[in-house]
């Protein structure tokens, strides 16, 4: 059975997703994804920037799983934002997955000009090719100027949110308007010891859970939808059985408590990394 929770469209959409950042090698990408599959992935999160979005089609093509079962996220890169690109990248992106429609699209950083790209969004929602759409990235100030500025409001915002950066200031906005919480980096990416840390094993160790399960299992008991990437089909399992055990309330304190409220990546509001990820090349470009 899949856990799922509601979009403000009123679709379901899984708790627990397949990410596939980093997965470059198309053979590896094909594998992994079918991999989730098997386990019982149903939400498979990609990109246009990532470059995978062909041998992620290539896989779901594979399973031969019903495409109403499936939710397949994508992403526009900000060179495509603005009212004349925005819609040349959406139908490349579906072309690449060999989808008629995506079941989300995002705004994958809030740079470019989100306010065209939005625009095209809204129409794309409306035609049903993309059934919901929402933005990543987007911290709260920018969240707040995007809703007071257009009719349809975001399904989704996918932003870095883990065990050490919980994102309370921009919860506080999106459960005002029933917007959901995509975490990115539930492991914080590898790039602290949050796998290690003594407080987690702990409470891991108390249910036969691994750290990471524990981690996965932190959020989506607050209905925070997760996407961990594996390319080791035993941690691809591991990461999707986290539904025979709950954290008890003072789990979820002495978790909650470990919060530090800073990213391990790039904080998207420092000029620095505008500039940085700006620069970053698209392999499709
Ligand atoms: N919107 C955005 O800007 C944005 C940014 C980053 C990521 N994302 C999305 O979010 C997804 C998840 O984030 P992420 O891939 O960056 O980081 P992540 O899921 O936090 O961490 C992935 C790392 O954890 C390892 N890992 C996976 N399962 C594990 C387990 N059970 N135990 C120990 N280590 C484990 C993986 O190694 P192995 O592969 O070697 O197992 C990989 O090195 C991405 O794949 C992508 O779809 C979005």
């Amino acid at each position: 059975m899949q856990h799922t929770i509601t979009l403000n469209t009123g679709a379901k959409m899984p708790l627990v997703g397949f990410g596939t950042y980093l997965i470059n090698d198309p053979e590896t990408c094909e594998r992994s994804v079918l991999q989730a599959l098997e386990a019982g992935y149903r939400l498979i999160d990609t990109a246009q920037f990532y470059g995978n979005e062909a041998a992620v089609g290539q896989a779901i093509k594979k399973s031969g799983i019903p495409r109403e079962q499936l939710f397949i996220t994508t992403k526009l890169w900000h060179t495509d934002t603005g009212d004349a690109k925005t819609r040349p990248a959406f139908e490349a992106s579906l072309q690449r997955l060999g989808l008629d429609y995506v079941d989300l699209y995002l705004i994958h950083h809030p740079f470019g000009d989100v306010y065209g790209a939005w625009r095209v969004m809204e129409k794309l929602y409306h035609e049903g090719l993309a059934k919901a759409i929402g933005l990543s990235n987007f911290y709260a100030d920018r969240l707040q100027d995007l809703i007071l500025h257009f009719d349809v409001l975001p399904a989704v915002d996918q932003l870095e949110a883990h065990i050490y950066h919980q994102r309370q200031d921009a919860r506080a906005l999106m459960a005002e308007h029933n917007i959901a919480l995509m975490s990115w980096g539930p492991f914080s990416q590898g790039k602290t010891d949050l796998l290690e840390n003594a407080i987690l094993k702990g409470i891991a160790a108390q249910h036969g859970k691994t750290p990471a399960q524990a981690a996965l299992r932190f959020l989506v008991q607050q209905n925070i939808v997760v996407i961990p990437k594996s390319t080791h089909e035993a941690r691809i399992k591991e990461n999707i059985d986290i539904f025979d055990f709950t954290l008890t309330d003072d789990q979820m304190a002495a978790l909650t408590a470990l919060d530090t409220k800073k990213s391990a990546g790039l904080p998207h509001d420092d000029p620095a990394n505008v500039k940085r990820i700006v620069g970053f090349v698209n392999p499709l470009a």
